[in-house]
Parts: structure tokens; sequence; C-alpha cells
């Protein structure tokens, strides 16, 4: 077992883990944050996508011990108490969830999409979404609200 250091969602936590401990594992098997979800478990999904610094990464292919002081956003971190996250009032808008599976993943990708590139064309949603994959909507109404979320940060 090794001691580390991690901010998730805000809140500063020391885990005692195992060398071969994934960050996903420790995420919804630790500390039961299920929201981030355990697709392929290979990298290939987008499925266990987290906020990494700032940065959409799949959780599933990263050993937490490697984590040490990094910043961890999770999709539970993304709404304040009652109040969703933009991005997921636009997924909830264009109707872009069947099964929900992949949501999870597809919002932290466009939320850190946005973060960088706050009016992206559809060309670079597709790019950005290359490692996300979904067996139910066809990709279009994710597309959609993707850019309803971009279009609503100038209504803000
Ligand atoms: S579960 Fe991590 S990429 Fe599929
Ligand atoms: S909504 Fe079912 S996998 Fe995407």
């Amino acid at each position: 077992m090794k001691s580390i250091m991690m901010k998730i969602n805000g809140d500063q936590y020391t885990l005692e883990i195992q060398d071969n401990w994934t960050l996903l594992y420790v995420l919804r098997d630790v500390l039961h944050l299920t929201g981030t979800k355990y697709g392929c478990g290979t990298g290939d999904c987008g499925a266990c996508k987290v906020l990494i610094n700032g940065i959409a990464k799949n959780s599933c292919t990263l050993l937490a011990k490697n984590l040490e002081n990094h910043e961890i956003t999770t999709i539970e971190g993304l709404s304040q108490r009652d109040k969703l996250h933009p991005v997921q009032e636009a997924f909830i808008e264009a109707g872009a969830i069947q099964c929900g599976f992949c949501t999870p993943g597809m919002v932290i990708t466009a939320v850190a999409l946005l973060d960088q590139n706050p009016y992206p064309t559809e060309n670079e949603i597709v790019v950005a979404l290359e490692n996300n994959l979904c067996r139910c909507t066809g990709y279009k109404k994710i597309i959609d609200a993707i850019r309803l979320a971009s279009k609503k940060r100038d209504r803000r």
C-alpha cells in the first residue's frame, strides 16, 4: 500500500492505494463515485473519462499511484448542489441521452473541449469525441448538445 494525496471534486483526500489500482477503481470502488463508468477497461470507449487538471482522460488506464497531488473532477463534481452544469443541461435539452452509459464521459469530454475552445466547429466537436463511443444515439444529438452548450455560453 502507498499513501497518496489527491484533490477530487474540490475535496482533498489522502488515500491508501495499491500499486496496481487504476484511477477508475479508486473512484468507483473505493470512493463510490459511480457516475464514472467502466466500459471497456482498455482505453477505447471513453466511458471512464474524468478531468485531470482540466484535461479529459480515460481513468481506466491510469494508475492512481502516479496521480499524487493531481486535481480530479468527475461527473459528480460538475453540478453545483441541485444545479446541473450547462453542458449537462444541454445534453438533456437536445435529447442526447438514451441508455446514458456513455453520457458522463461525453459530458466530461465536452466540458474540456468548451473550456479550451468555447466555440468549436462541428468538425472540431467530432474530433474531440473520437475516443468516446456511444452505441445508442448515432452521435448527431450529442454533437447538437455540445453546439447548444456552446451557444448558451453567450447567454450566461
Ligand atoms: S472504460 Fe476506460 S476507455 Fe473504456
Ligand atoms: S446513450 Fe447509450 S451508449 Fe450512449
